[in-house]
C-alpha cells in the first residue's frame, strides 16, 4: 500500500487530492494550519489510513518533524504532492513586505523544505517514488496583481525541472501541474468581471474545479507515469 503525503489537504484542491488518493487505496498524510470537517469525515471513512496534523508549511522544523513522524508511522513515503500555497493579490507598488514574505515562505521555501525532507526519506526506500508540485498557469502566462505569486510558481517549475535531473538516476520522478483558475477559497476574491473574462478566453468555456486536476495528480503519482519526469502539465481548459 503506497504512502502519499499531500500538503494543504484541509480544503480546495488538496482535500480533493487526499480523497482521490485514499480512494485508490493509498495511506495519506497531510497537514494544514487548521483542520476541516470534510477532512475529519475522510479520516473516519478510512480508519488508519489518514494521518492529518496542524502545522505551518513555513515552519521548517515542524515540517521536518512531521515528515519523520509520517515515515515512522507508515514505513515509507512514496509520493509527495506539494500543494499548500497562499495567494495575496495586489499591485506590486502597494504590496506589503508581510504579504511578499508569506508567499515566498509558504509557496516556495515551504515547498522546497518539504520536498527536501521527503526526498531524504525516499532515498532510504520508496516504491516508484514521485514528487508532484502544484504550480499555476500564471507562472508561464503572468497576471496583473499576481506578480509575486507568479514568481513563486515559476520558481517551483524551475525547481521541478532541475530536481528531475538530479533525482532521475535515483528513480525519483519530479513533475508539476499548472492549473488555470479553480473555483476554490484561494480564488474566492476574484471579481465577477475577472471570472467572466477568464471564462471567455478559455476554449472549454468555464473555470476549473479541483476535480479537473486530481486525475492528473493521481496519474503523475502512479506507475502509469513511470517514464514521465521533469514535466509541467497545464490543466486550464485550453487557456
Ligand atoms: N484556486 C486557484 O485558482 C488555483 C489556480 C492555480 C493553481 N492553484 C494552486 O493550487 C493549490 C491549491 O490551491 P487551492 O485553490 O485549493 O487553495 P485553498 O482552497 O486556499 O487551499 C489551500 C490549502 O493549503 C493550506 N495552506 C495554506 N497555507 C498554509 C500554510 N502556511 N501551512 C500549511 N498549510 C497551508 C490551506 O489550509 P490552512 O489555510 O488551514 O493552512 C489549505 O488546506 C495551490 O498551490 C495554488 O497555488 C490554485
Amino acid at each position: 500500500m503506497p504512502t502519499s503525503l499531500v500538503s494543504g489537504g484541509s480544503r480546495g484542491l488538496g482535500l480533493a487530492v487526499v480523497e482521490r488518493l485514499l480512494g485508490r487505496g493509498d495511506r495519506v498524510a497531510t497537514f494544514s494550519r487548521s483542520g476541516s470537517e470534510s477532512l475529519a469525515r475522510l479520516g473516519a471513512a478510512h480508519p488508519g489510513r489518514l494521518h492529518a496534523e496542524l502545522l505551518d508549511a513555513a515552519d521548517a522544523g515542524a515540517v521536518r518533524a512531521f515528515v519523520g513522524r509520517v515515515a515512522a508511522a507508515f514505513g515509507s513515503i512514496d509520493h509527495c504532492i506539494a500543494n499548500a500555497a497562499v495567494a495575496h493579490e495586489g499591485v506590486l507598488a502597494t504590496m506589503a513586505d508581510a504579504e511578499i514574505d508569506a508567499m515566498l515562505a509558504v509557496n516556495l521555501r515551504g515547498a522546497i523544505v518539504l520536498v527536501r525532507e521527503v526526498v531524504r526519506q525516499m532515498l532510504v526506500g520508496a516504491e516508484g517514488p514521485s514528487i508532484t508540485l502544484v504550480s499555476s498557469v500564471v507562472a508561464a502566462q503572468g497576471g496583473p496583481g499576481l506578480a509575486v505569486y507568479a514568481a513563486t510558481k515559476a520558481a517551483l517549475e524551475g525547481f521541478a525541472r532541475s530536481l528531475a535531473r538530479e533525482l532521475g538516476p535515483r528513480g525519483i520522478r519530479v513533475n508539476a501541474v499548472a492549473p488555470g483558475f479553480l473555483d476554490t477559497d484561494l480564488s474566492a476574491s476574484l471579481p465577477e468581471e475577472h471570472r467572466a473574462r477568464i471564462v471567455r478566453r478559455t476554449p472549454l468555456g468555464r473555470l476549473g474545479l479541483p476535480a479537473d486536476v486530481v486525475g492528473a495528480i493521481d496519474f503523475l503519482s502512479s506507475p502509469r507515469a513511470g517514464f514521465i519526469t521533469g514535466q509541467v502539465l497545464t490543466i486550464a481548459g485550453g487557456a
